[in-house]
């Protein structure tokens, strides 16, 4: 019998050490059977690649950048997500609509309540039922105190338009994601990423063991 489709994203400022157990996560998926789809945003299509480059590279105004982002989120819904739901798949994605409240809303200080209603307009799902807004099943945060993680980034990679923000915008990202937390608490699990890799993994995979999803050997 099918399985339900699962939905979990990754969140956290730059250089919160996401992608290894995003890597992970999928294997220990995949370990036990499941198919998993990994992605991305902004991206994950050709379309919403495109859109990501632009994203991250070329200078635009606040509503610009988040039109953006929620362009190609929509493109990344109707050709990755949602299939992959109906079919069964675990989708893994990196960033999701947090990250815009996160750094739209945080960072760039952009109007809430016009975020809001892209994400009501662009995560509409209809069912017979009427619609509902798709949003993750569960959000794996990764809090890490923003100097850390600039700590982290400066050795890691050319920079990119956000990754090259002072500290003080990595600070508004942060309490971005802590309010959007405290708004969907049974969907965040707040992940203290300042500990070593190993002990992040067990927070991650208790998380999803406690949700029925992962057994306990994972
Ligand atoms: P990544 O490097 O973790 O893949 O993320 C790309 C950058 O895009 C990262 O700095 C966060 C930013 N971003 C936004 O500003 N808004 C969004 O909605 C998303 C998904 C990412």
């Amino acid at each position: 019998m099918k399985q339900p489709g699962i939905f979990i994203s990754f969140e956290g400022i730059d250089g919160a050490g996401k992608s290894s157990h995003i890597e992970a996560l999928a294997a220990a998926f995949r370990g036990q059977g499941r198919v998993v789809t990994l992605t991305r945003e902004p991206g994950g299509t050709p379309l919403a690649e495109k859109l990501r480059t632009l994203v991250l590279n070329d200078a635009m105004d606040p509503l610009t950048e988040a039109l953006l982002v929620f362009a190609a989120r929509r493109d990344h819904l109707q050709q990755v997500i949602e299939p992959a739901l109906a079919r069964g798949e675990v989708v893994v994605c990196d960033r999701f609509t947090d990250a815009t409240f996160a750094y739209q809303g945080g960072g760039r200080g952009f109007d809430l309540a016009v975020l809001s209603n892209l994400e009501l307009w662009v995560q509409a799902v209809p069912t017979l039922e009427g619609d509902f807004v798709r949003n993750p099943d569960l959000t794996l945060w990764f809090d890490l105190a923003p100097a850390v993680a600039a700590e982290r980034l400066a050795s890691a990679r050319v920079p990119d338009r956000f990754e090259s923000q002072p500290a003080e915008f990595f600070r508004r990202v942060a309490d971005g994601y802590a309010q959007r937390a405290a708004h969907a608490p049974s969907r965040f699990a707040r992940i203290d990423a300042a500990l070593e890799r190993d002990a992040v993994w067990q927070q991650i995979s208790q998380v999803l063991v406690q949700r029925g999803w992962l057994g306990a050997a994972a």
